[in-house]
């Protein structure tokens, strides 16, 4: 069997891991809204139309801030079709996924939905179609307790209590040729820079996160990052960042490796950001928002075949395989490696479309394979993230060298006294053997090992076989004199908790 060994020390703190980064991400797009979260003629739904049964997996992910209206969506939106009677609501074709949109779910209603699933807001401004107006309009109709036009307006509307939507983004993905109202990284920082400032003067205590790259393989990545920094350094606090990767050439051990990339990417990003801070010799360090990240390929052919101007098509519903949710547990591992600059990253996104909550219409709502991962580092993922010393096998595959096989990443919470090892196995083929040194842990005993795995990597969960993959609890670790004794199975996500007695 394959050895490999993880060193835990308490003193090799990378940061304290923000709850938000166990973001997600809700689009009016498909049927993550219509369909997904809001089906009034469900059993499962409440008097406001949202589906109970839903709202409860995502209680169960512990999801601390949601991302909302879009993405795409978000730079041909008119927020004020979304408020006010759903009587006299319009109807509008949807410019960025060829969709109609019904507005029955606007801002006031997903607030009252994300307040009642425990999570936050983040907001997108419309900087495709719009402006720096529209914006300043929007945050004074949600943020400001009153008096004025707008914010009475919303008073008008039966919201009396200011949303106080704390982040905002400005725009989504505006490097993109793909996006309502593409545009250059000059033209785009200005804009963010003037929206920026009016949105703050509104309320000071928001915090605003510009669009980086919507890839890293876009032509213009690291350009792009310095010049809208450049406009924007001294008014936002985040620079975002989004990635989705595939097996389209069903290529797993590569597919599996995906994460070196995304490592790389992060490290690329804090270089722009720390460059810039250095050019404007500045004391603030720019912090980013990881917040679109996922695996997105399953569903490409499908989508081809729909209709457009369709209410919630069953647009992007891809679904996830046992060898996907390795990918997915490797980027959460990813994230928490650079905990100490990700402040905020978005799983994209969070029911039905490319998502780890499913729904059918009329029908039940279950758990992807990707839900597992996630959940799990939601759950315990909270305190600080350590820096373990791994020494591992490696291979090489068709795009990567020395893979490593194990990928882990350690939160403490000194507090709790509690001992989390998020750990992946990439190996297709082999079991790892792993010794961990927590000499630092006495006392400490192993309260679970979990695993997430499958001997089919292709395996999935589907509305007909919803517990298809779904974690196990794994025998034979051991603790003793300070070393814990683990076995991965091949291709597959751990969690392993200790607890002090
Ligand atoms: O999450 C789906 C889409 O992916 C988003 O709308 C967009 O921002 C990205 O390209």
């Amino acid at each position: 069997m394959n050895k490999a060994e993880l060193i835990v020390d308490k003193q090799f703190v990378i940061g304290t891991v923000d709850p938000r980064l166990y973001g997600s991400f809700i689009e009016h797009v498909g049927r993550a809204v219509y369909g997904g979260i809001y089906e009034p003629g469900h059993p499962e739904a409440n008097e406001q139309g949202f589906r109970q049964d839903v709202m409860a997996l995502v209680q169960e992910l512990g999801v601390p801030v949601i991302r909302y209206p879009g993405g795409n969506f978000v730079s041909g939106y008119e927020w004020e079709d979304g408020v006010g009677p759903l009587s006299a609501r319009k109807r509008r074709l949807d410019l960025a996924w060829g969709a109609l949109e019904t507005n029955e779910v606007g801002t006031n209603e997903f607030a009252a939905w994300a307040r009642a699933v425990g999570a936050e807001v983040m907001m997108a401004v419309n900087l495709g179609t719009r402006g720096p107006a529209d914006a300043r309009n929007l945050i004074e109709y949600c943020n400001h307790p009153g008096g004025t036009y707008w914010s009475d307006l919303r008073r008008s509307h039966g919201q009396e209590a200011p949303h106080k939507f704390k982040t905002w983004c400005l725009g989504n993905e505006m490097d993109g040729p793909w996006q309502i109202g593409h545009k250059t990284a000059d033209e785009y920082g200005r804009t963010a820079l003037e929206t920026a400032k009016l949105m703050k003067w509104v309320d000071p205590s928001i915090e605003l996160v510009a669009c980086g790259s919507s890839m890293r393989d876009m032509p213009t990545f690291g350009e792009w990052e310095a010049t809208v920094l450049d406009h924007t350094y001294d008014q936002v606090d985040y620079l975002s960042l989004h990635t989705y990767y595939g097996n389209r050439k069903d290529d797993t051990a590569s597919f599996v490796a995906k994460t070196l990339e995304m490592d790389d990417y992060i490290h690329s990003v804090i270089a722009v950001c720390d460059y810039m801070k250095a050019k404007k010799r500045s004391k603030k360090q720019m912090m980013l928002s990881f917040d679109e990240w996922n695996v997105w390929y399953h569903s490409a052919d499908a989508d081809r075949q729909l209709e457009r101007w369709m209410i919630a098509p069953p647009q992007i519903e891809d679904i996830y395989t046992m060898e996907d949710a390795i990918v997915v547990g490797c980027m959460i591992i990813s994230l928490l490696k650079r905990a100490d600059r990700i402040r905020m990253a978005c799983i994209a996104q969070l029911v039905n479309v490319i998502a780890p909550i499913m729904t059918v219409n009329e029908g039940i709502a279950w758990r992807q394979t990707i839900f597992y991962p996630y959940q799990h580092a939601s759950v315990y993922g909270r305190g600080v993230s350590l820096k373990p010393i791994i020494r591992s096998p490696k291979y090489d595959c068709k795009q990567f060298t020395d893979v490593p096989c194990l990928e882990s990443a350690v939160v403490y919470d000194e507090g709790a006294e509690q001992l989390t090892i998020f750990a992946v196995n990439r190996d297709l083929a082999e079991a790892l053997e792993v010794e961990a040194d927590l000499r630092q842990f006495a006392g400490y005993r192993i309260v679970e090992h979990v695993a997430l795995a499958h001997p089919d990597p292709k395996a999935r969960n589907t509305a007909s076989e919803p517990r298809n993959v779904t974690p196990h609890a794994e025998s034979g670790a051991e603790l003793r004199d300070g070393c814990l004794r683990i076995r991965l199975p091949k291709l597959s996500w751990n969690v392993i908790r200790l607890k002090k007695t």
